[in-house]
Order: C-alpha cells, then sequence, then structure tokens
C-alpha cells in the first residue's frame, strides 16, 4: 500500500511539471501563500445549498463553491458577501448549477437539439442560457453533457448528442463557446463542465451508474473525442462521473484524470466529483472508508468534491488535513487542486466582481422576441419527420376540424424535459396554444387526453373516439413523461408506457387520417405505428416554445429537417446498435452460419442521420478530384443535391468515410463531416467537402495516429444508410 502511494506521490510531482502556466500563476501563487492548510482545502470543498451551518464554514474559508440551483442574484449576493466581507482572506465563493438547455428560456432537451446538426444555433442557445443563468448568480453550469451513448436503455440518453463522436465533439465545442463566450470576465458568460469524464453512457445494460468495462480503443476512439473537443474549446471545468472503468472507478482514475487530462492534453482546468461519487467509492468497494476515498479522489485527480460534505458522510473536507499530517498526502498535491480553483475564481473575474451586477443585466436584457425566436427555430430544426407516407403533412390549410388527443396536448411541463432549471410551466406554449393560435377560428379543434402516459386506465379512450370521428385529421401526442428520461431512468424496454400504443390502435380504426407525434428523451421502439400510421414526428421534449413549433411544423411553416443522432432500434433486443458497428467475419446473408438474429433483421427501424422532409432530395453525380493521392495530400469530393419535391426544405448533407482495409479493424464507415443546406423548388446545389489526412487518420496498434496507404470509400447521402459513394487511393 505504502509502495504504491509514494509511486503515486512521484507521479503526481512529475504530473506538475505538465500544468500551464498562465497570467494568474504569480496572484495565485501569492494568494495560496497567505493561505492556511484548512483554507486550502476549503477551496476543494463545494456544498450543496446553504443551511444555517455552513455560513459559519463559509466565515472560516472552508467552502470553495456552492451547487445553489435557482436562488436568485440576491441569495447569491448575500451568500457572496459572508465570504468575501467575512472571511479572513476574502476569498469569493463560485456558485454552480445545472444549466442544462436553458435557464428560463427552455430550449429543446440536447439530444434533439443535436437532431438540428445546426451548431451555430446551439452555441446561440447556450449564449442565452449563460445570460439568463448568470443574471441570477450562476457563475458556473454544470453542462454540456458529451457523454457518447448507444444504449438508448440509459435515461440519460437525453441529456447528450447521440452515438456520434465526430458530431459529439462539434456540439460539444459548440456549447462551450456558447456558455463561455470570448472571456469568462465577461458578466454575461457562465464558465462550462463537460461531464460526465468519462465513459458514463456505456453502463452495463444501459443501468445508471453501472460499471463500465471498455478498451482503451473504445475509449479512445469513441468517448473521450468529445471531452477532448471541449478542451480544446477552452472548457474552465470537467466532472469525472460515478461509474468504474475498466477496474478503476472514473473519479479515482489517475490515468483518466492525469495521464489523459494533465499530461496528454496538457489542460489546466478544475476537476469536480459529480454528486458524492468520491464518497462512492466506498460503496464501489475501492476505498475502505471515507477517508481512503478522499486520498483516492484527490490524488487521482479530482481537485473538488462535490456535496461529499452535504451528503451522509464527511469526505474531502475532514479527511484531507489528517492525511497531509500523516504524510498520505503532500500538501503539493492540495497546492495544486486549490491553485485550479482559485485560478478559476481570476478567470471568472470574482476576484475584482464577486456580486451579481444587476444594473449590467438590466441594461444590457436580451428581448424576449429574440430569446424566444432562437428557442421557436431550435425547436423547429430539432423536430425528425420519421414517415409521411400519404402526404397528410403538411396538413391541408383547408380542414375544417382536428382531433388533438393524448397527455401531452395541455401539459407544460413535461415537454420542458429533465433539467428544466428556472423554466416556468406558464410561460411553456402548450401544443393546444400553439395550435389554437395558428389555426384562430378557422378550423375547429377537437381536444381529448385519452389517457395518462404511464397507467392502463382506458377510460378516456371512448371520448378520445369521438373527438376523432368529428375531425377531419386525428394527431396523437404520445411518448414518455420527463420523470422517465433524464438521471436515474433506465428502462428495460423502449416501448411507448402505459395504455398509450392501445389509444393508438383504438383511434386508427376509425380510418381517419392520423399523425403521431412523439414526445420523449430516447429511441422508442415503434414498430407497430411505423407500419400502420401514414405519418410519424420524433418531437422529442422542444422546450419553451413547443406549441408553436409543433403547430408551425404540422401545417407547413416549418419544413422538418432534422435527422436522428441515435439509431433507432427495432427492438431493445438489438442494442447495442450503432451505425459505425464493425464488419463481421460472417457478415449477414441468407446462410446459417452467418452473424444475425432468428426473430428481428439486423438492421435497425431508423439509421443514424435519418430525417425525411416534406420536399425530397435527390443525391447524384458524385466526383472527386483526384483518384490517388499521397499520404499528406487532400482530397476534394463533390456531389450534386436537388430539391425534386414540393416544397423549399433544408436537407443535412452527410460525409462518411470508410477505411477499406487496415492493420485494425475499422468501423464500416464514420461521419467526417456535414453541411446545412438550404434548397428552394427545383433548386440544384453542388456540395463539396475536402478530405484532409487528419480525416482519414485512425489510432493504430499503439494508439498513435496514422494514416495507412491503401482505398478508401467516401460516401454522401442524407442519412448513414442511403449514400453514393466514390473511391480513391491513397499511397505511401
Ligand atoms: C448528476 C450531474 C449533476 C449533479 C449536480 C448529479 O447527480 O449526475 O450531472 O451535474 O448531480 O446536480
Amino acid at each position: 500500500m505504502m509502495k504504491k502511494i509514494i509511486l503515486l506521490l512521484i507521479l503526481i510531482s512529475i504530473s506538475s511539471i505538465f500544468a500551464q502556466p498562465d497570467e494568474y500563476d504569480e496572484k495565485i501563487s501569492e494568494l495560496l501563500d497567505k493561505m492556511t492548510l484548512d483554507e486550502k482545502i476549503g477551496q476543494l470543498v463545494q456544498i450543496v445549498g446553504v443551511e444555517r451551518f455552513s455560513e459559519q464554514r463559509i466565515k472560516e474559508g472552508k467552502v470553495g463553491s456552492i451547487l445553489i440551483g435557482t436562488r436568485g442574484a440576491d441569495e447569491v449576493n448575500r451568500i457572496q458577501r459572508i465570504a468575501v466581507e467575512e472571511s479572513r482572506l476574502g476569498i469569493p465563493l463560485i456558485f454552480a448549477n445545472d444549466v442544462i438547455h436553458g435557464y428560463r428560456t427552455i430550449f429543446p432537451v440536447p439530444l434533439a437539439e443535436a437532431s438540428s446538426w445546426n451548431p451555430e444555433l446551439i452555441q446561440l442557445a447556450s449564449e442565452i442560457a449563460a445570460f439568463e443563468a448568470a443574471s441570477e448568480g450562476t457563475h458556473w453550469t454544470y453542462a454540456p453533457m458529451v457523454d457518447i451513448c448507444r444504449d438508448p436503455r440509459w435515461g440519460r440518453i437525453v441529456e447528450g448528442s447521440g452515438e456520434d463522436p465526430f458530431l459529439g465533439s462539434i456540439i460539444a465545442a459548440a456549447r462551450v463557446k456558447g456558455f463561455q463566450g470570448s472571456n469568462l470576465k465577461n458578466k454575461n458568460t457562465v464558465a462550462a463542465c463537460a461531464k460526465h469524464y468519462v465513459a458514463y453512457g456505456s453502463a452495463e445494460g444501459g443501468r445508471d451508474y453501472n460499471s463500465v468495462d471498455i478498451s482503451e480503443r473504445t475509449l479512445r476512439e469513441i468517448y473521450l473525442p468529445p471531452f477532448y473537443s471541449a478542451v480544446k474549446s477552452g472548457t474552465a471545468s470537467i466532472m469525472s462521473s460515478f461509474n468504474d472503468l475498466n477496474g478503476i472507478p472514473a473519479s479515482a482514475n489517475y490515468f483518466t484524470l492525469t495521464e489523459i487530462l494533465r499530461e496528454e492534453w496538457k489542460w489546466n482546468g478544475v476537476v469536480i466529483s459529480d454528486y458524492n461519487s468520491i464518497g462512492e467509492l466506498v460503496n464501489h468497494r475501492f476505498a475502505a472508508d471515507k477517508k481512503e476515498a478522499a486520498l483516492k479522489g484527490l490524488t487521482a485527480g479530482v481537485d473538488i468534491d462535490m456535496a461529499g460534505d452535504t451528503i451522509d458522510g464527511d469526505v474531502y473536507s475532514p479527511h484531507l488535513k489528517n492525511l497531509v499530517e500523516e504524510g498520505l498526502i503532500d500538501e503539493q498535491t492540495i497546492n495544486n487542486s486549490a491553485k485550479n480553483v482559485l485560478r478559476l475564481k481570476y478567470k471568472l473575474g470574482l476576484f475584482d466582481n464577486p456580486y451579481v451586477d444587476k444594473e449590467f443585466f438590466d441594461q444590457n436584457q436580451l428581448s424576449k422576441n429574440y430569446k424566444d425566436s432562437i428557442a421557436l427555430k431550435l425547436a423547429e430544426e430539432s423536430i425528425v419527420l420519421l414517415k409521411n407516407e400519404k402526404n397528410i403533412l403538411p396538413l391541408d390549410k383547408g380542414i375544417k376540424s382536428i382531433a388533438l388527443i393524448g397527455p401531452f396536448v395541455t401539459d407544460s411541463v413535461n415537454i420542458m424535459g429533465s433539467w428544466s432549471a428556472a423554466g416556468r410551466p406558464a410561460e411553456v406554449i402548450t401544443i393546444l396554444d400553439g395550435i389554437k393560435n395558428f389555426v384562430t377560428d378557422r378550423i375547429k379543434i377537437n381536444y381529448s387526453f385519452g389517457c395518462n402516459f404511464d397507467d392502463d386506465d382506458t377510460s378516456g379512450f371512448s371520448e378520445a373516439e369521438s373527438a376523432a370521428l368529428q375531425s377531419d385529421v386525428v394527431i396523437i401526442f404520445v411518448g414518455e413523461p420527463r420523470s422517465m428520461s433524464g438521471e436515474a431512468a433506465s428502462r428495460t424496454s423502449l416501448d411507448l408506457p402505459g395504455v398509450q400504443l392501445d389509444l393508438i390502435k383504438r383511434i386508427h380504426q376509425t380510418g381517419k387520417p392520423l399523425v403521431v407525434v412523439l414526445m420523449n428523451g430516447r429511441p422508442l421502439t415503434i414498430n407497430w405505428i411505423y407500419e400502420n400510421v401514414s405519418s410519424v414526428i420524433e418531437a422529442w421534449y422542444l422546450g419553451s416554445q413547443t406549441g408553436k413549433a409543433i403547430a408551425n411544423t404540422l401545417f407547413g411553416k416549418n419544413n422538418p429537417s432534422g435527422k436522428l443522432t441515435i439509431t433507432f432500434p427495432r427492438s431493445a433486443g438489438q442494442i447495442p446498435i450503432y451505425y459505425y458497428q464493425k464488419s463481421t467475419g460472417r457478415p449477414a446473408t441468407d446462410a446459417k452460419y452467418t452473424s444475425k438474429y432468428l426473430d428481428s433483421p439486423n438492421t435497425p427501424l431508423f439509421p443514424f442521420g435519418y430525417g425525411k422532409s416534406y420536399t425530397t432530395f435527390s443525391y447524384g453525380n458524385i466526383k472527386i478530384s483526384k483518384a490517388l493521392i499521397s499520404i499528406n495530400d487532400s482530397v476534394e469530393v463533390s456531389i450534386d443535391i436537388t430539391n425534386t419535391g414540393k416544397f423549399a426544405g433544408d436537407e443535412v448533407v452527410q460525409l462518411y468515410i470508410q477505411d477499406e482495409t487496415a492493420s485494425i479493424t475499422l468501423p464500416v464507415k464514420l461521419l467526417k463531416g456535414f453541411k446545412k443546406i438550404k434548397l428552394n423548388l427545383g433548386e440544384k446545389k453542388e456540395i463539396s467537402f475536402k478530405i484532409t489526412p487528419d480525416m482519414l487518420s485512425f489510432l493504430d496498434i499503439e494508439m498513435k495516429k496514422v494514416v495507412e496507404p491503401g482505398k478508401f470509400k467516401v460516401m454522401i447521402g442524407g442519412n448513414s444508410e442511403d449514400v453514393i459513394s466514390i473511391s480513391f487511393e491513397v499511397t505511401e
């Protein structure tokens, strides 16, 4: 044990060699010299909320930051004043909060936003969220959540960008830039926190908090890239996750927290644990008690212990001092972590401006119109049209009556999705209101609740049926209540909960033109609906502007352009299913001994990148600038896309690449680029992509980035399956 600790101490002092000097170093060192050990440890302690007893501890300099929630500027200023005016050194506190997809203005849930494939818009939404949150005292948001997830049973899939590391990296960067702006000192910005580091989205069986056992290759190729992108975009912090990773809990994992973050990536931000994840090292049976947990968490590289001091047992706060005094932790290790926290306080400008400047926010208000317009645009672009066979959509403006059925129609809470911060249900546009406002009194609305989300009460079916019978068109809004996605919301079945499918079947029997709108935080298994209902929309949880976005879409003011960023399986039994699987030695054919199921096709219901439009796009004339290039060369590929349908529309043109043969087995294809384009009726555009050596590279057997000579296939299309391809060759 002792030997191991000495080794760890040596490693830690070596790692400090890699710390990046910056403009604050001198100030930080001066301050640190004045601090007692207790005060330094105080910087590493984050408490949740402020109870009476905490105020005393703030005065004693024993708290560095607070997870405050949405208590508002006055309360934040009140508590801050205690730290600044009543503690010995007057070091300001950082106030943290979960601002995940909006603060007061609620944007679509992250998985929905990702379906927009519009990072610029996502960045604007994050900017608005930062402004609103900062105006009420938040300095630090626990977002973006950048966990790649290939398992829709995991409820937290809703908080991320889906299954793809390339798209996930682009969105991670957009969110970090949106939250942090160009300078964290600007009052309208908040520090970002890329979470949950790392591989939390790979929990076995999709069960939240469960163990993760993946290869280093999978870690580096799939789960690390969005974190790296966040780091490159300047994320101020990273949160270590709850899960055990390859035998070492992620919140005590020296390899990921120090070797990768500090040494490889040379990053000097703050690492914070997840909520009591250091204390939980005891439950992992990785530490005998809270004291050993504190030792292991800190020495692995977790600077701040979130909530460890608020939950049942104290972790960093009481134990770090003893650990230093007993020689088990070098004070330098405490200093390094305290420096990281102080650096963030300097970066945020808190030493100069510790208080919320209400005047600034009053004078620089973002107009409600502006905020709503971004929330609406993002909501519209997040909507994915899954099917529109008889072209029921967009709804004919000549219809006289419409039935709106289902538990979402008048709901204003679930449609905000999980993590709705200071979002107010009264400010959310419900589906009923959105549609009423759109149609005014031109169209009669027959509303019926139908059934609850998740019980077996069918007593509302007959009323729903008569609403349907009295109407020209029926729209049913079904899905999951928001409590079914997010944290601790794993499911073994992806079916619609309760009797919602029975309701659809009953209404389907009326023979009325039918549209099903799904609202949920994960892919659902919707085979029956897909086979039997002619129009199906995936609307996720769209936030404040839900009703307006839905109305605009149903009536064609918005032509859907969203594309799935996560594969929709036919059944939960197909999980994990994602587009970048590898080739097997026995590709599926009709022959018996090939890689397939007895009871299901291998293919998903909807592939990654899938999404329809009210118009149609045709792809053709793919061209490549050179058929042969050398290893450091780039090549240009282009394709013509034509709007062949009846509406103007946006299309997400996706570029995938396959390295045909390599020294390790590689995925059948990987997304390497995309462009979202606008095409008017009949318009044709030539779209081109530059393919750089970086896009052809992969990690070889030694985890080194290489490009290997050989053939590459380039695929372009409107989803990951429906592509046109062309090949070229790379020589030495
Ligand atoms: C979640 C984090 C969140 C934290 C603070 C945890 O339970 O896993 O994502 O940031 O709580 O609210």
